[in-house]
């Protein structure tokens, strides 16, 4: 019997409640399920790889056939590496359709083997983005319903470091603006 492995390529800066509902949704229809992290060298993420990776991991300890791996390169050159002939991406609304039409498009000339299947999330998941969540905690707001609560620990974390990092830096500025003017004062 023909079995249908599938890669799931994407950011995930960080994993969302709506990548694993997908990831679930995939899990159910196709044999094998990789998650792919791709290693762009061009972005600036607020999550390295390896703890993306770790998180994934943890996320989807409980799937038999899910795995997670990390790519460079082309996507299709990666799903013709690990033997998939699909292509898993989700759509949220309209507004992703364009984008995810024409990148499935263009994989599609690029190796015409290979098939991309787009699956909804949960409703509840349709305004949700690994963009928006990164906004949300770095501006002190709750992200607790939007990623699991590894996710948010793990955010919860980066944030704290970010603000005692900006409260050295202040502290730093003050001491040497302070310093500064009492030697101005000094000297008249
Ligand atoms: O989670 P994202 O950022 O929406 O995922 C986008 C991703 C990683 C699937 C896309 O950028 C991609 O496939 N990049 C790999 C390079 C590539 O194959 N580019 C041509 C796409 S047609």
């Amino acid at each position: 019997m023909k079995r249908i492995k599938a890669i799931y390529p994407g950011s995930f800066d960080p994993p969302t409640n709506g990548h694993l509902d997908l990831i679930e949704r995939g899990s159910k229809i196709f044999d094998e399920l990789v998650v792919a992290i791709l290693r762009n060298p061009e972005k600036d993420p607020l999550f390295s790889v390896a703890d993306r990776r770790k998180m994934l991991e943890a996320m989807t300890a409980g799937f038999d056939n899910v795995s997670v791996d990390t790519f460079e390169g082309l996507t299709v050159d990666y799903a013709l590496r690990v033997e998939a002939t699909t292509i898993l991406r989700g759509i949220r609304a309209i507004s992703d359709y364009e984008y995810e039409l024409q990148m499935a498009l263009m994989n599609r000339k690029l190796q015409p083997g290979l098939e991309t299947v787009f699956m909804m999330p949960a409703e509840k998941y349709s305004y949700l983005s690994s963009r928006l969540v990164r906004e949300i905690a770095q501006l002190g707001g709750s992200i607790d319903c939007l990623v699991p609560e590894l996710v948010a620990q793990k955010l919860r974390e980066k944030m704290d470091v970010a603000h005692k990092f900006e409260d050295g830096e202040q502290l730093a500025r003050k001491t040497d603006f302070e310093g500064k003017s009492k030697s101005r004062k000094k000297k008249s």
